[in-house]
């Protein structure tokens, strides 16, 4: 099973470099209460990546100088964050594991193109959970870019065969307008990839403002694992126990996304 904890979740959106660390120790007691076997967990940047990649620029790719120093805030930056995650997994007696994806993903144009499987599939086979996240990488036409989590996440799923990928944000799901400002917005609780791109043009209105984040963006990264037959759950990580009924299949307010 493949999870990834949004880091509109585990960070404070409007605080640069601030975690969420009552958020954070709460999925990591709920991911450790759950005992799932086999567990992959990804978490996004939030106020630890999306400032400093938009600062300079990197999810376009190396282009000057005065960007290197970036690359390498964010990668620590991300460092920090993994840092928190794993150190509360722990505490939670979680064998949790973090594995830097820059060291061992590299894209083309954006996308994933090579990935060194054995580290990974070795921690897994032994018992560990690695905890993987968002982050800045080398790019074979870009010289570097932002890889998201939920690329990641969609990757791994199904080139592990995932039974599924549970995305954690901080609204309930998908909803047929923007839940923020539109008051009349309805949950969609179950959803087929032909209705998905029925609705597509629908979702692009919704204004895309993160380098990586917003609603479409998570969800097309998620379509070719879906296409795959690995069905998507998407669930508000920021309600208590959501993730916990989520890893446990259980019932649980959400958006499941699945072929057909
Ligand atoms: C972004 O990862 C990582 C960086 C900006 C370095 P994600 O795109 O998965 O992060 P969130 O979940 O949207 O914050």
């Amino acid at each position: 099973m493949i999870l990834k904890l949004g880091g509109s979740v585990i960070t404070q959106k409007e605080k640069p470099l601030t975690a969420n660390l009552k958020a954070i120790e709460r999925l990591s007691r709920e991911i450790s209460e759950a005992k799932v076997s086999h567990l992959i967990l990804i978490h996004g940047g939030g106020s630890f990546g999306h400032p400093l990649a938009k600062q300079y620029a990197l999810k376009e790719g190396y282009k000057e100088k005065s960007q290197l120093v970036g690359f390498s805030k964010t990668r620590q930056a991300m460092e920090t964050l993994n840092k928190l995650v794993v150190d509360a997994l722990i505490r939670q007696n979680v064998a949790a594991v973090g594995l830097q994806p820059s060291a061992f993903v590299v894209t083309s144009s954006g996308r994933i193109s090579s990935i060194e499987q054995q580290p990974l599939g070795k921690l897994l086979e032994i018992g560990l959970v690695p905890v993987l996240y968002g982050d800045a990488v080398f790019d074979f036409d870009l010289g570097f870019t932002i890889l998201s989590g939920d690329q990641l996440a969609a990757h791994l799923a199904m080139q592990l065969g995932a039974s599924r990928i549970i995305l954690g944000i901080d609204v309930d799901g998908l909803y047929t307008s923007d839940p923020k400002s539109d008051p009349s917005a309805k949950l969609i609780r179950h959803v087929t990839l032909q209705e998905l791109r029925n609705m597509q043009h629908e979702i692009e209105e919704a204004k895309v403002t993160d380098v990586t984040r917003g609603m479409l963006g998570k969800i097309l990264e998620l379509m070719p694992a879906v296409e795959k037959g690995i069905p998507a759950l998407i669930v508000n990580a920021a309600k208590p126990n959501s993730i916990y009924r989520a890893l446990k299949g259980e019932e649980v307010t959400g958006t499941t996304i699945v072929k057909g």
